[in-house]
């Protein structure tokens, strides 16, 4: 019988490839780059199922060029914003997503973001490296507290409650603020429900959580930047246009807040002019899952779906669920 066919649209690390193979043919796309839409239309033409990054736009264009016998696209990512739910349960296609074996790493990152932004360890690794440091200062580099302090979080999901979790360690008092209430974290952690406005004024350290939704683009604008404590730090690690760019770029250089970090940004890999100049925002390049361990745990769930569907089972981590009742 013919190998079910598998397009693979990036190297991914680890030996979730070779596990692939194993079972199918497998094709990865060789170059260390984004297929444009053009080549990612003409690369899955008769795939029977498609690994995809965020990066790729996997709408109905793509699996009506992919093909009828497309069964299932497997996002390498627990974000799912890339891909079009509804053109692909009318086509039956099984979308997946990799849920939970990247919250510490993410979580960590989210930590190290802020840590690195109140104690302006970015700004500080580029003055030693410069040979600017001339000997012990009582002024220099002085930072933001971070233990005992208030940290909010936006979106008290699986990753956001990891983050808390975290920051107990700092003795910090949690506060969040979501559209449902996550009662098994308030009793865990003694985190605080409260609104919005409550959440922008109250925190010294805000972390965003949320999904990227038409509701949450642009959850941080000017309106909500203008209500943070002016020594506020904002840390964004789920999705860039959760923020309006431009808006905090007006806010960290006009000081309305503190400082930020940030491992994602609203048109990736571009940043708007002159936030790079900027010494108050620590920047990452969409890295909260990049560990060796966590990126082949990911590998595994989208590989493990692949192999499911392809042979007739349910998959594990299905975001699209409705089609598997078609
Ligand atoms: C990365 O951003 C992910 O959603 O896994």
């Amino acid at each position: 019988m013919k190998k079910a066919n598998v397009y693979v649209t990036r190297e991914i690390p680890g030996e979730n490839l070779e596990e692939l193979r194993k079972h199918f043919a497998v094709e990865v796309n060789p170059d260390d780059r984004t297929l444009t839409k053009a080549e990612l239309k003409q690369k899955v033409k008769g795939r029977d199922a498609i690994l995809s990054l965020i990066t790729d736009a996997i709408d109905g264009e793509v699996l009506d060029a992919a093909g009828p016998q497309c069964k299932i696209v497997a996002n390498y990512a627990v974000g799912f914003n890339n891909f079009d739910l509804a053109a692909a349960t009318q086509r039956g296609v099984i979308l997946t997503n990799t849920p939970g074996v990247l919250d510490d790493a993410t979580a960590t990152h989210t930590m190290a973001l802020l840590l690195a932004t109140a104690r302006r360890l970015a700004e500080s690794d580029r003055y030693v490296r410069a040979g600017k440091w001339d000997g012990w200062k009582p002024l220099l580099f002085l930072g933001m507290d971070v233990d005992h302090r208030t940290l909010g979080v936006a979106g008290m999901g699986r990753i956001g409650a990891n983050v808390a979790r975290k920051a107990k360690s700092f003795d910090m008092k949690i506060i969040y603020s979501d559209v449902q209430r996550n009662e098994r974290v308030e009793k865990e952690l003694g985190a605080t429900y409260v609104n919005k406005e409550r959440l922008l004024k109250e925190s010294d350290f805000l972390t965003l959580h949320v999904p990227l939704m038409p509701q949450t683009r642009h959850y941080i604008g000017a309106p909500e930047l203008k209500l943070m404590k002016q020594t506020a730090v904002l840390i964004n690690a789920c999705r860039g246009p959760v923020v309006d760019e431009k808006a905090l770029l007006k806010a960290l250089r006009e000081k309305w807040i503190w400082g930020a970090g940030l491992d994602v940004f609203e048109n990736e890999p571009e940043l708007v002019p002159g936030l790079a100049e900027l010494d108050n925002v620590t920047l990452a390049p969409h890295t909260a899952s990049a560990t060796f361990q966590t990126r082949t745990a990911m590998g595994q769930i989208a590989v493990n779906n692949i192999i499911k569907v392809l042979s007739g089972q349910p998959p594990d981590t299905c975001v699209n669920p409705e089609v598997l009742k078609k």
